[in-house]
């Protein structure tokens, strides 16, 4: 795929702003991850990386009753969540924090906890796992919802697509591998349900695209980002069963 240009970008957030997420995943899913891990202090730090408009930073911190760091790049995502903060009388606890994922100079070991739902996938999940580790107490737990295979064979379509739009994605046996490498104990991982996929994210971004595409019919490049946008969904729709956003839960060891 050819790098998008100031345009794309425009219509890339057109098509994604206003939606209850921006990552398959829903409250429920969050709660089932957050409550495997156990002997938190009462009131955890907790630094949510790539944490979008919030869903997942409120609730997390209803759930922890600790205090959030929510880190992101994109100031309109961070808005919505100080007025979803606001609403739900949790602000106090959550620090918005407008910053890179890939450059984060906090003292070593200051988090119990790393959330990061779909967006370690931006620094590599790899990589995210090795430069973040430092920045965990002991034993902290690091959290991250990551794309990954299902199964080491797949309709050539689907590798095709994949090998376009996101050639590093691993099956869920290598990134444990991945995992334990870097010296962290896996608690647990689960696939987020299908559900979830359609609820939050699917279903509200299908529902914006007719009017998208009759606003933009005469701009092809525009026209180009909504039909990636209908061609995953229709990959997702056609393969679920081979891939899918994985939950890693995991354990810093020494
Ligand atoms: C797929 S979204 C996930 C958002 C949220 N965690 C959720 O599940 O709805 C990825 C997020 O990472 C953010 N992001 C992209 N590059 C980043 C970077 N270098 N540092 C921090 N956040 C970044 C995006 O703005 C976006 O909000």
């Amino acid at each position: 795929m050819q790098a998008w240009s100031d345009a794309d970008w425009k219509v890339f957030f057109e098509v994604h702003s206003g939606l209850p997420r921006e990552n398959p995943g829903d409250d429920e899913t969050t709660k089932k991850a957050y409550q495997t891990l156990s002997n938190l202090p009462e009131h955890p730090h907790i630094l949510d990386v790539g944490c979008g408009s919030g869903a997942q930073t409120v609730a997390l911190a209803m759930l922890s009753h600790g205090q959030i760091t929510a880190l992101d790049v994109h100031q309109p995502f961070l808005e919505n969540l100080k007025r979803k903060a606001e609403a739900e009388g949790v602000s106090d606890r959550i620090q918005i924090v407008k910053g890179d994922m890939c450059a984060m100079d906090y003292a070593a070991k200051s988090f119990g906890v790393i959330w990061a739902e779909g967006s370690i996938f931006i620094i590599g999940f790899e990589k995210g796992l090795h430069d973040w580790k430092r920045l965990l107490t002991d034993k902290g737990y690091l959290v991250a919802s990551e794309l990954s295979w299902f199964k080491r064979e797949a309709p050539e379509e689907i590798q095709k697509f994949f090998a376009e739009v996101y050639p590093q994605m691993k099956t869920v046996e290598d990134n444990l591998a991945i995992a334990r490498n870097a010296g962290y104990r896996v608690v647990g991982w689960f696939p987020v349900p299908e559900s979830s996929w359609w609820k939050n994210y699917y279903a509200p971004i299908e529902a914006k695209l007719p009017a998208l595409k009759s606003k933009y019919q005469s701009n092809a490049e525009a026209l180009s980002i909504i039909a990636w946008e209908e061609r995953e969904i229709e990959m997702f729709r056609k393969y679920s069963a081979y891939y899918g956003s994985v939950f890693y839960i995991l354990q810093a060891q020494a």
